[in-house]
């Protein structure tokens, strides 16, 4: 049984597991300071469960130690109520785990029922998605959901207790980021215990979860397993890519379908967010709407486990960074044969001078950096070279070596781009060949 030191002794709704709770029980009169008697100031979010607050409270009166907190209130008003609330505390009293959201404790009083977080001072992966459009790169979305998919594996299979738990409310407003933007999956109030190693156990239950993120299976069936849990999932990495809620006015019946009905057009890549477009690199793409695509199958027995969604998320991470290391390469490699003098170390700072003060941030070279280029370039270089190639080149290589990658152009740009100076060499070489023509024809001219 669940033992708590609060005041109301509550019937467990996992009564068959042995918990011995890391939180701790606060007295109401503690949240009460901690929340500044629940001011409206401290404020941060609001959802199904009630308000939640940014409080700083106690929690060792004898080192006064504080520390930062978010604090949920059960709402009166709220259609949820004791069963989530004792099914919070008693999963999260049990569960550590750096990508699972931690409870500090928790305060029952008369009819309040509160909880007390650590405060992730980022938010929910919601609010950068779809409220304050905050620029998330590529590779800092696919960090957040690896961060996410393994919390869910944790919960699934790794909880080193005998059962393994299924989440029922994986969205990304339930996806918290810390303060280095790791992900936090949090709000265990609809999890369910299902036997472990059991993959296609099931419990049945009232289907419970959030509009628009519901497997369709267990929808029709009641049937819940933890590839319910990967069905959601599978929304969750399309809404990251393409920034669109999983119920939006553009589409008729979700993201899921929208998505797979833009794939067979061949319109992948007019469906990823316009701010990352340009940084994703076609294979990774491919690679991430595959891994989506598996996880929402309409049969649960074809998703892949959480575990296996890690790996195949780690895989694309590992390949844009690759790709991204190739164009910084590039980068260098341009450079490199312009400036045969010195060499450039990873950094891109080079011994006895500033590197930095080269990268233009616009095509046109400034005359000082400009002067410093012509000092180190390669003299061959400079003799063959015309001044619009030069600065055409060095502007290619400082955008392969951007230090933001969404800045950073493809490989068949720089490759594009590297054809048309060549193209211009062409034509430099042919007005040179026409003003040497020229100059040796009035020499002769002059001679007769
Ligand atoms: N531990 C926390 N640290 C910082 N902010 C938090 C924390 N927990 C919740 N929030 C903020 O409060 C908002 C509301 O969270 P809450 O979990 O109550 O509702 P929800 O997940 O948005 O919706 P629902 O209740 O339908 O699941 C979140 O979107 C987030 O911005
Ligand atoms: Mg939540």
């Amino acid at each position: 049984m669940f033992v708590a030191t609060g005041k109301t002794s509550e019937p467990s709704t996992f009564s068959s597991v042995q918990w011995s709770p890391l939180c701790r029980h606060f007295e109401f009169h503690e949240i009460l300071s901690a929340t500044e008697n629940f001011a409206e100031a401290l404020v941060i979010g609001r959802g199904g469960f009630g308000k939640v607050y940014k409080g700083n409270i106690v929690i060792n009166n004898g080192s006064k130690l504080v520390v930062v907190c978010a604090i949920k209130r059960l709402d009166s008003m709220s259609n949820q109520g004791a069963s989530e609330f004792w099914a919070e505390v008693e999963m999260l009293s049990k569960l550590r785990h750096c990508h699972l959201v931690s409870l500090i404790g928790y305060c029952n009083y008369e009819t309040e029922m509160i909880l007390v977080y650590d405060y992730m001072p980022h938010g929910s992966l919601e609010d950068h998605l779809h409220k304050f459009g905050t620029p998330l790169s590529w590779c800092q979305r696919l960090k957040v959901c690896i961060g996410a998919a393994r919390g869910l594996d944790y919960l699934h299979t790794g909880t080193g207790i005998e059962f393994g738990i299924i989440h029922r409310d994986v969205k990304t407003s339930n996806i918290l980021l810390d303060e280095s933007w790791a992900a936090k999956v949090s709000d265990f109030g609809l999890s369910k215990i299902t036997p472990r190693n059991q993959p296609s156990t099931y419990v049945t239950t009232v289907v419970k979860g959030t509009f628009g993120y519901i497997d369709p299976n267990y929808f029709a069936t009641g049937k819940l397993t933890r590839k319910s849990d990967v069905y959601v999932f599978g929304v969750v990495l399309l809404e990251v890519l393409c920034r669109k809620r999983a119920v939006d006015k553009s589409f008729e019946w979700g993201i899921a379908s929208w998505v797979r009905d833009s794939i067979k057009e061949g319109r992948l890549k007019d469906i990823v967010d316009s701010d990352m477009r340009s940084e994703v690199s076609p294979n990774c793409l491919n690679q991430f709407a595959r891994i989506a695509e598996r996880c929402l199958d309409n049969h649960p027995n074809n998703r892949p486990t959480m575990a296996e969604v890690v790996l195949c998320l780690e895989y694309v991470l590992t390949l844009q960074e690759k790709n991204d290391n190739v164009l910084q390469s590039a980068g260098k490699t341009i450079f490199g044969r312009m400036v045969d003098k010195f060499f450039f170390t990873d950094n891109g700072q080079k011994s006895g001078m500033d590197f930095g003060s080269l990268v233009p941030k616009k095509p046109n070279l400034e005359a000082k950096s400009e002067n410093q280029l012509r000092e180190i370039i390669d003299d061959q270089v400079l003799e063959e070279a015309s001044d619009e190639q030069l600065e055409a080149v060095c502007y290619v290589a400082c955008r392969c070596l951007d230090m933001r990658s969404e800045d950073m152009p493809s490989m068949k740009e720089v490759t594009m781009e590297l054809e048309r100076i060549r193209k211009l060499s062409i034509h430099h070489v042919a007005s040179q060949d026409n003003d040497n023509k020229m100059s040796s024809l009035m020499l002769e001219s002059e001679q007769d």
